[in-house]
């Protein structure tokens, strides 16, 4: 079945001393599967509150999230916690991987915590490490890895229970730029390999945001905008659900009615205006006109200057004095002044 998260109204509120924050106010939004949705905002936006509430880490003070159906919210302890374990895998900036143990221990967790046994999980470790391109450091401990290498484990530890959403938290904000990106490249991929899987990112970092097919943005709790990008890949998805035959428009959400901004239709229609105005020049009649009509003005240019030196040379500008047979002026010939 694919997968369907609705958002409908959650507020969350935070009381300190008496004083109330509200961290969401009113945020409403429905995340498809085969879904790779960025969040961004400013610091305090409420970018991790939301990804708390999907998680079931947290629950919404009014309003509703319903997975598949299913109200998180009216979940018993137990069952919030098995959906944890079983439908959410949660990737956080700072790995969190346990430093005593290997890199297929770490990503053996979710199924020891589930009651499975350590020798019959590490198959399954084992191939995941080698999905997520680690198969040749599964007995490394996490200070014996890079960065990158320890957000790998952590992503392999996210899929160990094949969960149905990704909740990644600044995934690429403890990261160089080009490991960020072959990160966030690794959750796209997971995203699309389906319809029953989505992956919510939270970033601050706008290249890894663009790479997602929806971007939303919070700004003091509220949804400011929510733009459904497109890729040329996978699973072009209007915000209802149905599959768009234009996967490179983006359509704005929040302004009510949906306005395309295409911007790679755009980039593409210029390309194409360029190669036609190539074509154009290539076509040899067209040359052959081209050049008939530089030749005509410059003859016109050359005729005009003719003429214009003529008239100058013909003009008597100033009185010529007679010259002698010999051409050479002689002082009575002069005018007397
Ligand atoms: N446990 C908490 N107790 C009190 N206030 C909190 C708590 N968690 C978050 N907040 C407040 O809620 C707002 C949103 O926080 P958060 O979701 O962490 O923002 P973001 O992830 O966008 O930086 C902030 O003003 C923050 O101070
Ligand atoms: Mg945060």
């Amino acid at each position: 079945m694919p997968l369907s998260i609705e958002i409908s109204d959650v507020v969350r509120e935070y009381r300190i001393g008496g004083q109330a924050i509200r961290a969401l106010d009113s945020v409403s939004m429905r995340i498809e599967g085969g879904q790779f949705v960025s969040v961004v905002g400013p610091s305090g936006s409420g970018k991790s509150t939301l990804l708390h509430l999907l998680g079931a880490l947290d629950s919404p003070d009014a309003g509703s999230i319903r997975f598949n159906g299913t109200e998180i919210a009216t979940m018993t302890d137990d069952q919030q916690s098995s959906f944890r374990r079983h439908q959410v895998g949660f990737i956080f900036q700072f790995f969190n991987l346990l430093p005593t143990l290997s890199a297929w221990e770490n990503v053996a967790i979710p199924k020891l915590l589930d009651g499975q046994r350590l020798a019959r999980v590490r198959p399954d470790a084992v191939r995941l490490l080698e999905i997520v391109g680690l198969g040749d450091r599964i007995d490394h401990r996490p200070s014996e890895m890079s960065g990158g290498q320890m957000q790998r484990v952590a992503v392999a530890r996210a899929l160990m229970m094949a969960p149905r959403l990704i909740l990644a938290d600044e995934p690429s904000g403890n990261l160089d730029s080009a490991t960020g990106d072959a990160i966030v490249e690794l959750l796209r991929s997971l995203a699309h390999e389906g319809d029953d899987r989505s992956v919510v990112m939270v970033t601050h970092n706008p290249e890894a945001a663009s790479a997602a097919d929806r971007l939303i943005t919070l700004q003091d709790g509220v949804v400011k905008s929510d733009v459904l990008a497109s890729l040329a890949t996978a699973h072009p998805t209007q915000v209802d659900g149905s599959s768009t035959t234009r996967p490179d428009t983006a359509i704005k959400v929040s302004a009510g009615r949906p306005s395309a901004t295409t911007s790679s239709t755009e980039h593409r229609a210029a390309t194409k205006r360029d190669t036609s105005d190539k074509e154009r020049t290539a076509d040899p009649r067209r040359r052959l006109i081209l050049m008939l009509l530089v030749l005509t003005t410059w003859s016109m240019c050359c005729l005009m200057l003719a003429i214009a030196w003529l008239l100058l040379n013909n003009a008597p500008v100033v009185p010529v004095a007679p010259t002698d047979v010999g051409g050479t002026v002689t002082s009575a010939q002069l005018p007397t002044p």
